[in-house]
């Protein structure tokens, strides 16, 4: 390779103790997601007036929400139908009336439960949610208290009339989910004991969408009127895809799955299955994950071959000249230590990016997502350019 790889630490990027869960970030847990003062000081930096902005690996969408802030139009590509839901939820503004019409609405819910409880909460009124409740998974992973409530949650948001408010009940009951489950935590996939009192569920229900009602309100203020357009496909396909449209993008900014950090499929389990989301189609195209790269034998060749697929389909869609800003950490697979970073750039550059620069920023070692991880401390941003020619 003629250029140098070089990464410099700059702790202008480490953003130590700031504020991380402002409007709509803090919608929904999501172990691994970039904190937005990254993508929103990438955007302040590279993206032109107006530009549009590409997060291929767009998970809760923190990208777009910054985008949203920032008045340029976004698109976001995930391979799990949840986490575009979540993202969808969190750029889309919702009109006062509309939230005071759902608080109205979520202030009832605990009284008709408690009303129902004795008798028709399990579901009786609807064949469809006894069936469901009574699934052996659920019955694994729930108590009784949680399934009924969860079922009884389920089928008042399905009378909601508004497309936009069932999915914002959504995401908000999806958000609840672990902590009425018997999975010990979004960082921990192991069961526990937890007892729930009656009507627990449902207040904290209540009590999450309160906040989100609020938080909603102020970021539809704050958001510009940009497009943000988001396809659930994966990434590895858009080098056949022309949906987003060819050379449309001024930058791209983005975090790939770090390789054997994470199994999304596996944490959000529950959820999906609450939702009537299919995991297992997410199971098999989901890159880097746990389940492939913990084995003993196991080698990262399929994971930088993932990403070089990847990352030339997501070349076809950026202008020439074009910056891809990349955040990623380094993993261990098969017992040794992978140079993810390094190793990166080097695919990247093979297929045809221009390296332009590397940062290393210290990460917030506290978080049980990063401890797992095993021994990472820093993560890296890489900057990369489309040649002109
Ligand atoms: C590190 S997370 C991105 C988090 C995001 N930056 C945020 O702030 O929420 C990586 C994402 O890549 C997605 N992913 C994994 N394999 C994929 C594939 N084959 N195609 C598209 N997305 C994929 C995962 O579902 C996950 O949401």
């Amino acid at each position: 390779l003629a250029v140098e790889i070089k990464f410099a630490r700059d702790p202008n990027w480490d953003f130590q103790g700031e504020d991380t869960q402002y409007l709509t970030h803090n919608f929904h847990p999501f172990p691994g997601k970039f904190i937005p003062q990254i993508p929103k000081k990438l955007m302040e930096e590279m993206l032109p007036n107006g530009g549009r902005v590409l997060d291929p690996f767009c998970g809760s969408g923190t990208t777009l929400v910054e985008a949203k802030l920032l008045g340029n139009p976004s698109a976001g590509v995930d391979i799990n139908p949840l986490f575009i839901l979540i993202s969808k939820v969190k750029t889309t503004p919702i009109a006062d009336e509309e939230l005071d019409s759902l608080e109205q609405w979520a202030k009832g819910l605990t009284e008709l439960a408690a009303s129902l409880y004795y008798d028709r909460l399990d579901g009786r009124e609807s064949g469809t949610i006894v069936e469901f409740q009574e699934r052996p998974e659920l019955e694994r992973w729930f108590t009784v208290t949680a399934r009924k409530e969860l079922a009884f949650l389920k089928n008042q948001i399905s009378k909601l009339r508004s497309r936009k408010l069932k999915n914002f009940c959504e995401v908000c009951l999806s958000s609840i989910l672990v902590r009425v489950s018997l999975q010990d935590s979004d960082t921990r996939y192991a069961r526990i004991e937890r007892k729930l009192k009656p009507l627990q569920t449902v207040q904290l229900f209540q009590k999450k969408l309160d906040d989100m009602i609020n938080r909603m309100k102020e970021f539809s203020e704050k958001a510009a009127a940009v497009d943000v357009k988001l396809l659930c496909q994966d990434t590895r396909s858009l080098a056949r895809s022309t949906q987003l449209g060819l050379e449309s993008f001024d930058l791209v900014v983005t975090s790939p799955p770090y390789v054997n950090a994470y199994d999304y499929h596996k944490y959000h389990r529950q959820r999906m299955n609450w939702l009537d989301i299919d995991a297992s189609r997410v199971r098999r195209l989901e890159i880097g994950g746990h389940d492939r790269y913990t084995r003993k034998n196991a080698d990262s060749t399929t994971y930088f071959s993932d990403l070089a697929e990847s990352f030339s389909g997501v070349r076809r869609l950026m202008r020439p000249g074009a910056r891809c800003c990349v955040v990623i950490g380094d993993g261990i697979v098969g017992g040794r230590e992978i140079p993810t970073h390094k190793t990166l750039v080097e695919t990247l550059m093979k297929t045809k990016f221009d390296f332009e620069a590397g940062v290393v920023r210290k990460v917030d070692t506290q978080s049980k997502y990063f401890r797992q991880g095993a021994r990472i401390q820093h993560e890296y941003i890489l900057v990369l350019r489309k040649p002109n020619s």
